[in-house]
């Protein structure tokens, strides 16, 4: 008999961006400016393009503006370079994405460096990611996944403060900035990852359980201190032939196992994901908010 309450990701960010679709519709009717995103996406992999399709669906849904630029798997380094660059110097541009991961072949480090700070709404610049690690650093954004996970917490009425948080998985994208949002709300924070000794032990000692490591149930029940509240950021794509786009994504978290122990769970999908798109269209608002154009 589960005791955990499901975590209704979906339902919290619809509500996020109905508030968000609003203050667009303000600011281009008071000020006449339309909030613009563009997206860079290269190679075929299906679960990042429907993530950007997701993505753009939700720009059109809240009235911002949103552009896409495709580039074949194959494709250099200049011409990514090249079209950031032209986003970089676009007016109507106040965010830009670069949807990861990227072939092996090009350099991650050198595009992410190659961003304007100011448009950098996934917060995947290194002087934001660096000001995002430094106490008293002030990044100009947060990355989205890591921001949804806390803002979940915040409205659910989950104590951060003091309180024992471990984050499974160290990617730039989920697992490091989580574990250093969560240190500046002031939990404990341990980090688990594949080299780790007792992951079972650290992880069963956590209020906060944070899943990010990209291997589906490699989190039992056996893990989880009773009452403790659970965020499966897992999001492995697996074949399946019955699901909309041929694949379906797998949690982290044995969720039959840990609904039995946590005290609040977030389902996949449908639990962090969508809050991800929610706190990309807030960070592109804000960065709208702050441009003068
Ligand atoms: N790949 C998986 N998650 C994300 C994300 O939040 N932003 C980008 N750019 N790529 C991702």
């Amino acid at each position: 008999e589960p005791t955990a309450s499901v975590i209704d990701g979906k339902s919290i960010a619809e509500e996020i961006r109905s508030t968000i679709a609003r203050e667009v519709r303000r600011m281009k009717k008071f000020i006449g400016k339309v909030p613009g995103l563009a997206v860079i996406l290269v190679g075929e992999r299906r679960d990042s393009q429907t993530y950007v399709r997701n993505k753009i669906l939700a720009c059109e849904e809240a009235g911002i503006k949103s552009i896409v630029s495709e580039f074949p798997e194959d494709c250099t380094e200049d011409e990514v370079l090249s079209a950031l660059s032209n986003y970089n110097e676009d007016a109507s541009i106040h965010g830009i994405l670069v949807q990861l991961p990227l072939p092996q072949h090009l350099d991650e480090g050198k595009i992410l460096d190659a961003m304007s700070l100011e448009k950098d709404v996934d917060g995947f610049h290194p002087l934001n990611m660096g000001n995002l690690a430094m106490r008293g650093g002030e990044p100009l954004f947060i990355p989205c996944t890591p921001k949804g996970c806390i803002e979940l917490l915040i409205r659910l009425g989950v104590e951060i403060v003091g309180k024992n948080a471990v984050v499974i998985g160290r990617s730039n994208i989920v697992g490091l900035p989580t574990s250093l949002l969560l240190q500046r709300h002031h939990a404990t924070v341990s980090i688990v990852h594949a080299l780790t000794e007792n992951p079972e032990q650290i992880t069963s000692e956590a209020d906060i359980v944070v899943a990010a490591a990209g291997v589906p149930n490699l989190v039992r029940g056996s893990w989880i201190k009773p009452g403790a509240v659970v965020l499966d950021v897992g999001t492995c794509p697996v074949e399946d032939p019955s699901c909309e786009y041929g694949y379906r994504l797998m949690g982290d978290v044995c969720y039959e196992e840990a609904v039995r122990l946590a005290s609040a769970i977030t389902p996949v999908p449908g639990g962090v994901g969508p809050m991800t798109i929610a706190m990309l269209l807030s960070n592109t608002l804000d960065s709208a908010k702050r441009a003068n154009n």
